[in-house]
């Protein structure tokens, strides 16, 4: 190896041994080893280049005292780096702090879906699903309202044309979710046990209790036998699960076109009663729709709003808070 490849080996071995040591003691070591006057590889360069031919010298000393300018450097560098990690600029301190990292959390609606859908469960209702674009079939006629009905009016619910262009026939934003109980009864035969989950959509004036999308639960148990007595039972069941047995509930004749007799249900709530939901034995016209026999088989049928539960457990004053992603709200249920 001639003088120059020397010294470029003397360089990479100095620099990587600097950046390999560890402790003080490392690199004193280093230190000694790459940089020592009295023995070492400075020195076997130093007698090395002595007997470089004198024409030479010039040239090989200037790159030997750049290199040797070089590690010199570095060795300091290292030194400060391991000696004072606190006041060596620019250099990142480990033993600091950590920013707080926030972890982000399920969402407040997210965790009631799937505490309902814990509840209903241990209660024997399976889980079913329906699409949120629907068509006024099974938002309508199947559940036994006609074309006449005013919760038909289009400025009462969301008409989606470009959804109708695709389809070739009128689409609208699902106004409940009861859509589901046709869907799960025209695939399946009774005994029939589900609930649903999912938005639904209303173009409603947008207040602290009222939002042009929200989330409801549909229940729809069908069978032989099944009479309101289940309905009440399951209800006030699902109420003191989720809210404990100190809840308050009743239940105040309504109507609904797909369930005879109806019912509303109410909660008490801050010293009033607030509406949670409608309900009611399956109406036999909405069997007949879907090819169940309405002398064999009895049904009933739920659907409550799924914010207004949340809201009662954990005291939200606004709807609102919901769906605008203020983490100062939603940290609460982190
Ligand atoms: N679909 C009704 C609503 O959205 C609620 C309901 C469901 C009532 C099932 C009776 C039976 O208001």
């Amino acid at each position: 190896m001639d003088a120059v490849a020397q010294i470029a080996a003397y360089e990479s071995d100095a620099l990587a041994a600097l950046a390999a040591a560890a402790s003080a003691d490392d690199l004193e070591a280093v230190r000694i080893k790459f940089l020592g006057k009295k023995q070492g590889r400075l020195k076997d360069l130093q007698t090395l280049i002595g007997k470089v031919p004198a024409d030479e010298r010039p040239a090989i000393g200037k790159r030997f005292n750049e290199v040797k300018d070089r590690v010199t450097a570095a060795c300091e560098v290292r030194q400060s780096e391991l000696l004072k990690p606190r006041q060596s600029a620019g250099a990142i301190d480990v033993t600091l702090p950590g920013l707080p990292l926030r972890l982000g959390g399920v969402h407040p609606l997210t965790q009631t879906i799937q505490e309902f859908r814990d509840v209903m469960a241990r209660l024997g209702f399976s889980v079913a699903d329906g699409p949120e674009v629907e068509d006024e079939w099974h938002n309508f006629e199947a559940l036994n309202i006609p074309a006449d009905h005013p919760a038909r009016d289009p400025l009462e619910n969301f008409y989606v044309a470009a959804a109708e262009a695709l389809a070739g026939g009128p689409r609208l934003l699902r106004s409940q979710t009861s859509t589901v109980q046709i869907r799960v009864m025209e695939r399946t035969r009774p005994p029939v046990r589900i609930v649903s989950l999912g938005r639904v959509y209303r173009p409603d004036a947008i207040d602290a209790t009222h939002s042009c999308m929200f989330h409801q639960m549909e229940g729809l148990m069908v069978d032989r036998g099944v009479t309101m007595a289940h309905l009440k039972t399951v209800l006030r069941q699902f109420a003191t699960a989720y809210l404990g047995d100190s809840v308050e509930i009743r239940f105040r004749p309504s109507f609904f076109p797909f369930t005879e007799p109806s019912v509303e249900f109410d909660m008490r709530w801050r010293d009033r009663w607030l509406e949670v939901g409608g309900a009611g034995m399956v109406d036999p016209n909405v069997l007949g729709a879907v090819g169940y026999d309405p002398e064999v088989y009895t049904g009933f049928a739920f659907g409550l709003g799924i914010e207004r539960f949340c809201m009662q457990r954990y005291g939200v004053t606004d709807i609102r808070n919901f769906y605008e992603s203020d983490v100062r709200f939603l940290r609460q249920f982190a």
